[in-house]
């Protein structure tokens, strides 16, 4: 009797369960209470029959007084292994982390607790209004939004957060330049570290400079001065860290102003340049400061070549970067800034399953009946271009290859792209800042790419925002002042 109360029960609640899926049908997570779905029927099915036996068994054990016993354990024996099998199925299908995570807070208190979660830590916020006695600013080449929540998948499914996403303030930054809707390294950098935008191309150096134009770049006046240089002039230290070439487009604007980014080495220039001094030679002959301003350029160099995978590692890896500089500073003096300079033309596709490889299949297009990847690019080089021309019937046809067919899995593996191109191009969307420490809450809006300097500046009080003067002059005015009162009286 038991039994099937337990089981009259069960099936109420799975019928308000169904219902309740019912309603959500929209909801992309309704794959999680299917689970619990899942459960349930299996349970309940399993109480009627045992229901059911139970009486057969009862009623053979009136009639008989013997030997049904034997055949019936062996009955139940089988028939739990069988049970078990089904529902360590349901398990590895579903992910594991997801059934626990159902029984144990039962679907909308599950997400309910995950919402109320935030809540506390945003009420916890307060503004730090001290001076940056330093500044780390990260900068991700070419790592856009899709970049970041690729990472996040990667590194610890859809409702994870990478180290700066626990950040309290969080910005957009518009990284158009001077004459182009989508910028390169160079003049985003410029933009970031120098408080201006540039034209594409142009590094350390404002936009009366076109790209590649030595004279343009002789006058000093059109010269910007950057973070590093005001931070030094302030008489701290500065320095960066890169991944790439010290010489490259992105940490370049930190101490050299040239008309164009390839001008790295003298070997690279052009003969109508012979004036203008090359990028290494800047850094070696002009630059007063040594060995922050941290850079994962690899980043952008995957994305170029298509392969997302190797980018979304290497943005993993600046994480741990982040995570190092979180652990060894405090939020007292230290402003912690993460961004990128640029986007790349990475989406992500609908619908894969929740918990699934976000470089793995998505699902099959109903258009062509061929697989398609959850990650794509919108314009890509010839890696990234997988149509083959096939003759069907007797007409010419792009097919798009299977990618079922390939290790979608490998670093090396290139996400198709819909427009050919030489190499993967960068994006025009917008770039997510994060912060933390002093004054990180002026990164809290829509902003343009360059107010990034200027907020570093006022958060240091360095470059326009310094208290003013150096010893020197203080020492001047003091002098004067002195002198002044003197005369006065
Ligand atoms: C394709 O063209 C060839 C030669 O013109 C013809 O023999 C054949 O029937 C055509 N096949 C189809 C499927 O139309
Ligand atoms: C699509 O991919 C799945 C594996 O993800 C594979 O089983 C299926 O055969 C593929 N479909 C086609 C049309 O190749
Ligand atoms: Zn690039």
């Amino acid at each position: 009797m038991v039994t099937l109360f337990l089981a009259v029960l069960l099936i109420t609640h799975v019928v308000e369960m169904k219902e309740l899926e019912q309603l959500r049908r929209d909801d992309s997570d309704a794959a999680m209470s299917s689970v619990v779905f899942t459960i349930i029927i299996l349970l309940a099915v399993l109480l009627i029959i045992k229901f059911l036996v139970d009486i057969v068994f009862i009623y053979a054990a009136y009639k008989e007084k013997c030997g049904m016993m034997k055949k019936y354990c062996i009955f139940w024996i089988v028939f739990l292994v069988l049970f078990i099998i089904a529902f360590l199925k349901t398990l590895f299908q579903l992910s594991a982390g997801y059934v626990i995570a159902q029984i144990l807070f039962l679907d909308q208190k599950y997400w309910k607790s995950l919402a109320e979660k935030e809540l506390e830590e945003a009420l916890q916020v307060r503004f730090n209004l001290r001076t940056a006695k330093n500044v780390i600013l990260f900068v991700g080449d070419g790592m856009g939004p899709n970049t970041v929540t690729a990472a996040r998948i990667y590194r610890g499914g859809e409702s994870h957060k990478l180290a700066f996403e626990a950040f309290p303030h969080v910005g957009l930054l518009k990284t158009y330049s001077a004459d182009k809707m989508v910028p390169d390294s160079a003049c985003s950098a410029t933009a970031l570290f120098s408080g201006i935008k540039a034209n594409l191309g142009t590094l350390g150096v404002d936009a009366t400079v076109p790209q590649s134009d030595c004279e343009a770049s002789l006058n000093k006046d059109a010269w910007v001065d950057s973070l590093a240089a005001y931070a030094l002039k302030a008489g701290k230290s500065s320095g960066l860290v890169t991944t790439m070439r010290v010489t490259h487009a992105t940490p370049a604007p930190l101490y050299a102003h040239s008309a164009s980014r390839s001008w790295e080495c003298e070997a690279n220039m052009p003969a109508n340049a012979k004036q203008c001094k090359d990028i290494a030679r800047q850094l070696v002959e002009d630059w007063p400061g040594r060995d922050l301003h941290v850079e994962g350029g690899k980043i952008d160099m995957a994305h170029h070549r298509g392969r997302a995978k190797t980018a979304v590692d290497e943005t993993v890896a600046m994480e741990r970067a982040v995570q190092v500089a979180v652990d060894m500073t405090s939020d007292e003096d230290t402003l912690i800034i993460v961004t990128s300079d640029h986007t790349h033309t990475l989406t992500i596709n609908g619908y894969p399953e929740r918990g699934s490889s976000v470089f793995g299949i998505a699902g099959v297009s109903p258009f062509d009946r061929i697989n398609y990847t959850t990650l794509s690019y919108g314009a890509g080089g010839p890696g990234s271009f997988q149509y083959d021309i096939k003759t069907i019937d007797n007409k010419t046809r792009s097919v798009r290859r299977e990618p079922s067919k390939e290790d979608t899995e490998s670093y090396h593996y290139e996400q198709i792209a819909a427009i050919p191109l030489d190499e993967n191009s960068h994006g025009g969307g917008d770039v997510a800042v994060y912060a933390k420490g002093p004054h990180a809450h002026l990164f809290h809006s829509v902003h343009e790419q360059h107010y990034v300097f200027q907020a570093i500046a006022y958060a240091a009080k360095i470059g326009p925002y310094s208290s003013g003067y150096t010893i020197e002059v203080n020492i001047i005015l003091l002098t004067t002042a002195v002198l002044l009162l003197i005369k006065l009286f």
